[in-house]
């Protein structure tokens, strides 16, 4: 890979980046496509990040279809796919990990205490192998873009992250991977996320600013979906992820949403922006 991208690089070429976890759809189509337009050489990389799941969560029965995905980045005129296997980014005896230390030890953080560590070292590992000049991510993941900021900021990785939007299904659900797992009655439950979301810009669009006042309204209408159980209901400062007493207009907040539908832990979120 290093030898590729020096190669690439030689060449006077600007490489983009998407990482993935693989089973893609069209949120990552999104980031390729986004690329393709910024980037002379696109390169996606398909790598489920064990260092990024707890040893209760769902990396053996993560989502896994190679051919498919492959045949999706040839259509999709990805230049090259990294695909590395697990022994080779972790060797025997691997010691060193990325920890952004404040940023990561709320919201998703406190459900999955090592999960940004594992991120923000996979990242690193990949932004140090392939020398991008672009990365793309999703907006879906808003905290672990906020992490990755961090991190790009602190260690001066010479390197612009570009955020894509959330792609929907014409019914509201947040595409993710993990909505294979959904069986068909709570792939109907799933759209409480994006319902009690759209009920939060309203709200504030009529004037609330009292971030608890939406949160527990929020809150009202997942709880009213039997399969629902909620890790968390928050509203940000889109800049910090600090958690405001009042929305003040003029600044950008985030809504985000982590629940269980069933067995199936899904997260979504939306900017409210107070004006
Ligand atoms: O968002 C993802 O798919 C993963 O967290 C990432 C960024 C590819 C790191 O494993």
């Amino acid at each position: 890979m290093h030898r590729l991208s020096t190669r690439i690089k030689i060449g006077g070429k600007k490489i983009g980046l998407v990482p993935t976890m693989g089973f893609l759809h069209y949120g990552h189509l999104s980031l390729i496509k986004k690329s393709k337009q910024q980037a002379d050489v696109t390169i996606v990389s398909i790598f489920v990040n064990p260092t990024q799941f707890s040893p209760t969560e769902d990396l053996d029965k993560y989502p896994r279809d190679l051919d498919r995905d492959k045949k999706l980045l040839s259509a999709n005129g990805v230049d090259y796919l990294f695909y590395p296997d697990a022994s080779e980014i972790y060797s025997h005896n691997y010691q060193t990990f990325v920890d952004v230390t404040n940023i990561s030890s709320t919201l998703e953080g406190k459900f999955r205490p090592a999960h940004f560590k594992g991120v923000a070292t996979i990242v690193s590992i990949l932004f140090n192998s392939i020398s991008p000049d672009y990365v793309y991510f999703g907006q879906k993941d808003a905290q672990q873009v906020a992490v990755i900021k961090q991190m790009v900021k602190d260690l001066k990785y010479n390197l612009k992250i570009i955020v894509c939007p959330i792609i929907r299904e014409t019914d509201g659900l947040a595409m993710s991977s993990r909505n294979v797992y959904l069986s068909d009655n709570e792939r109907k439950d799933a759209l409480v996320l994006s319902r009690s979301l759209k009920l939060a810009e309203k709200l504030v669009k009529e004037g609330e600013r009292i971030p608890d006042i939406i949160i527990s309204q929020m809150i009202n209408e997942i709880n009213s979906v039997d399969s629902s159980k909620i890790d968390y209901v928050e509203i940000v400062d889109a800049e910090n992820f600090l958690v405001p007493d009042n929305l003040i207009e003029g600044k950008r907040y985030l809504a985000l949403i982590a629940c269980r539908i069933g067995n199936t832990r899904l997260i979504d979120n939306t900017f409210l922006k107070v004006s």
